[in-house]
């Protein structure tokens, strides 16, 4: 059985993970698959991460009916936690309203949304500001509303039910009973949207997925209001993060800030090496669907199983001196969506929300410094999420 000598990962804080790097490095090296205490097995090295994404059939993306013994069910539209064939034909589905296209068609909208957003930063006339609670997490929650068709106003919302999934503890009373407070609210919020768009159809995304049609077969409510929490929920906190993440790295690395100025082109080039160093989530789950061997190690079927992306995206045996961050590396290989056939829907989108918002930045503020003093704080542990939950920065306007 895999080794449990190792102790539990040590906290993300205020050294931006040092230490949590330090302990992925030394679990590759030594115990690249490890129980805890609890008996779930993490996994760390790049190859076998990407061969177990690679196969569906043997490693379960359902965790909630595996871990339940059958007795849950995800809801029927959660893309996310269905396994073939029935994943494939809601991808396909989706895939056909979710297209390059309508995604490159919202570049005006975004530039919209964050020009508004950054003139109201502007307006206040203050040097000195949190860009992820005035710009980051507001920009992602009104693209997608928009785009779903529900109202930016109630971005309150949004953010309050965002906040309980992703920090709430589900191991506690207290914790279940706020999750199944938040999916219901969730739930009967977006219904009421979808039955509307029975009645009548408008320009919007809840209006394409109550009419999509793939094999002939369409989508029904509950399908529909599962698949719009996904993306209400999947798109926001991520894409706050990514954003982030690209100017905190701006800032730790001198020359970059003048280098991205003088060749704006380089911005994409920017965001994988972003997305590769510091990947929003920090792992994925899957669940093995027979007792199976990862790198040797025997591991038992129906086992939770945690694949680190941040440990991928480390790999020195294929990432060359993968600490450093180098704009122009290679980065096919990063796993920040994911890999496979659950690799994100959303990626498109989350990339060009990113280069748009960075670019805006760019032509507006001479200079961006981040306030590394009091303020400034990273999502802890218990999350799932790399990347800070305040950023303080002070700007110099052109
Ligand atoms: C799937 C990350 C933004 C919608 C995934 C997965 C990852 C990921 C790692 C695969 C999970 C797995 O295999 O278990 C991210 C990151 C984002 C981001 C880092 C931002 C930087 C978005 C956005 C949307 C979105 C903006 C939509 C508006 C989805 C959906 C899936 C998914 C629907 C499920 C796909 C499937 O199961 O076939 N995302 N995501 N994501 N993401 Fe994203």
């Amino acid at each position: 059985a895999p080794g449990t000598e190792a102790t539990a990962p040590p906290e993300v804080s205020l050294d931006g993970g040092e230490s949590l790097l330090a302990w992925l490095r030394r679990m590759r090296a030594e115990q690249p698959v490890w129980r805890d205490a609890a008996g779930k097995v993490h996994v760390f090295r790049h190859e076998d991460i990407q061969r177990i994404v690679a196969d569906p059939a043997a490693f379960s993306s359902d965790t909630v009916t595996r871990l339940s013994g059958g007795e849950r069910q995800p809801p029927g539209g959660t893309l996310l936690l269905l396994d073939p064939p029935r994943h494939g034909k809601l991808r396909r589905l989706v895939s056909k309203v979710f297209t390059a296209k309508m995604v490159s068609d919202l570049a005006p909208r975004i530039t919209q949304v964050a020009t508004e957003l950054l003139d109201g930063i502007d307006a206040a006339r203050d040097d000195r500001f949190d860009v992820v609670e005035s710009f980051a997490n507001p920009l992602p929650v009104i693209v997608i509303s928009s785009m779903l068709g529900v109202p930016p106003s109630d971005r309150p919302l949004f953010q309050v039910w965002a906040d309980n999934l992703l920090t709430v503890d589900w191991e506690t009373p207290e914790g279940m009973e706020v999750m199944g407070r938040t999916v219901q609210e969730l739930d009967a919020y977006l219904r009421k949207h979808v039955t509307e768009r029975r009645e009548q159809e408008r320009d919007d995304l809840i209006s394409t997925l109550v009419r999509a049609e793939v094999d002939g077969e369409t989508l029904n409510d509950d399908d529909v209001v599962s698949f719009a929490a996904l993306l209400l929920l999947a798109g926001h906190v991520t894409t706050a993060v990514l954003l982030g993440n690209m100017l905190l790295s701006l800032d730790l690395e001198p020359e970059l800030p003048a280098e991205l100025r003088a060749d704006r082109s380089r911005i994409p080039a920017f965001t994988e090496e972003v997305l590769r160093y510091r990947p929003p989530f920090l792992k994925i789950e899957r669940v093995p669907t027979a007792d199976t061997k990862i790198a040797g190690e025997l591991v038992a079927e129906n086992t939770m199983m945690y694949l680190w992306l941040l440990s991928a995206n480390r790999d020195e045996q294929v990432f060359a001196e993968p600490d450093r961050f180098l704009t122009d590396r290679p980065n096919a290989k990063q796993m920040a969506f994911g890999h496979g056939i659950h690799y994100c829907l959303g990626a498109p989108l989350a990339r060009m929300e990113g280069q748009i918002a960075l670019n805006l930045m760019l032509d507006r503020y001479a200079d961006i410094q981040v306030d590394h003093g009091t303020g400034l704080s990273y999502f802890d542990n218990r999350v799932n999420v790399f990347g800070l939950r305040q950023l303080p920065v002070s700007v110099r306007r052109v």
